[in-house]
Formats: structure tokens, C-alpha cells, sequence
């Protein structure tokens, strides 16, 4: 287990708001701790890697799970949410990297350097918006993605900025499926 006090940020960098039902939670999974969202304990910070089975997310389906102390968002997308960022040309967006921890840092913010690679229907992203750090709302906001209601910021379905004051796509967290339902994040 990797020691990771650095990397993470403190707790006054981030406002947390409750985001309503969550959705299904495949086994194994550890749930975002409402109560406990303001005061990530020790261990859960020290946590570098979590492995997470999303056999039971079914298509048009997302899940959260804690990472390091954060939310992550895993959603499995449907092929008109995948077809609707493959059509966006990168030169609209308000931020051009994919912000994909997996990628070099200057990738492009196309849908496949957003989505995990050779399975594109899935999508993991830390679930902070990247304005003042809020927890954005699925299924929401004017592009079909997600919305946070702090100032109100628009993600796409690739977890892309469109419209508000967040500077940044939704963070890509180090990933990979180390089997056919079990995603590795860290
Ligand atoms: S924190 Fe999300 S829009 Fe301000």
C-alpha cells in the first residue's frame, strides 16, 4: 500500500453537498459516507487502491464508491451517451485535456481518452467539481451528464465542462479492469 498524505488535498479544499440517490452499489463496493463526508478517517485516506466489482451495473447505471477519501463516479454508459461525446468536436470545449490520470498530461479531451480504454461504455471519474469542489448530480445538467447546483456547472456525458464556471473536466483517477467486471482504481 502506497503512502498517499501528499496527494491528497486538505479538507478545507473541499464543500461537499448531499447529491440525492446514488443508485445501485455493486458488491464489494464501498459506499460514500454521507455522514462521515466531511471527515474522511485516516484509514479510508491511507486507502491507495480500491478494487471494484461493477458486474451489477447495468447499462445506463452508475455507482459510487469512495477512493482515497473522495467520491468516484462509475457510470456504464449507453451507446447514445458515448455516441453523444464522440460527437463533439474538441475545439468546443471550454477545457481541451482529458484530465486522464492514465494519459499524458497534455491528451485531448476526445471521448476514448475519457472513457477506460478498449471498454468505452465506462466511465470513472472523481467526483468533485472542479469549480469549488461540490459533488456534482447525475443524470443532470443541459448536456445529459452531470450537474453541480453550487454555481452551476455542466458536465457531458464524458464528465466534460460545457457551460459554467468549473475550469476543468471531472478528474480521470488512475484505473484499469484487472478482470472482466473488477475495475482497479489507484
Ligand atoms: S463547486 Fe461546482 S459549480 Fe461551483
Amino acid at each position: 500500500m502506497v503512502h498517499s498524505e501528499q496527494a491528497e488535498p486538505t479538507r478545507r479544499d473541499f464543500l461537499y453537498i448531499a447529491t440525492g440517490a446514488m443508485g445501485v452499489v455493486g458488491a464489494g463496493a464501498l459506499v460514500w459516507p454521507f455522514v462521515d463526508q466531511m471527515n474522511p478517517d485516516a484509514s479510508a485516506l491511507a486507502l491507495a487502491s480500491i478494487e471494484v466489482d461493477v458486474s451489477a451495473v447495468e447499462e445506463g447505471q452508475s455507482i459510487t464508491v469512495k477512493w482515497r477519501g473522495k467520491p468516484v463516479f462509475i457510470r456504464n454508459r449507453t451507446e447514445t451517451e458515448v455516441d453523444e461525446a464522440k460527437a463533439v468536436p474538441v475545439d468546443d470545449l471550454p477545457d481541451p485535456l482529458a484530465r486522464n490520470a492514465n494519459l499524458p498530461a497534455d491528451a485531448q479531451a476526445t471521448d476514448p481518452n475519457r472513457g477506460v480504454a478498449g471498454q468505452e461504455n465506462w466511465l470513472v471519474q472523481v467526483g468533485i467539481c472542479t469549480h469549488l469542489g461540490c459533488v456534482p448530480i447525475g443524470d443532470s445538467g443541459d448536456f445529459g451528464g452531470w450537474f453541480c447546483p453550487c454555481h452551476g456547472s455542466h458536465y457531458d456525458t464524458a464528465g466534460r465542462i460545457r457551460k459554467g464556471p468549473a475550469p476543468e473536466n471531472l478528474l480521470i483517477p488512475p484505473l484499469e479492469f484487472v478482470s472482466g467486471s473488477t475495475i482497479k482504481i489507484g
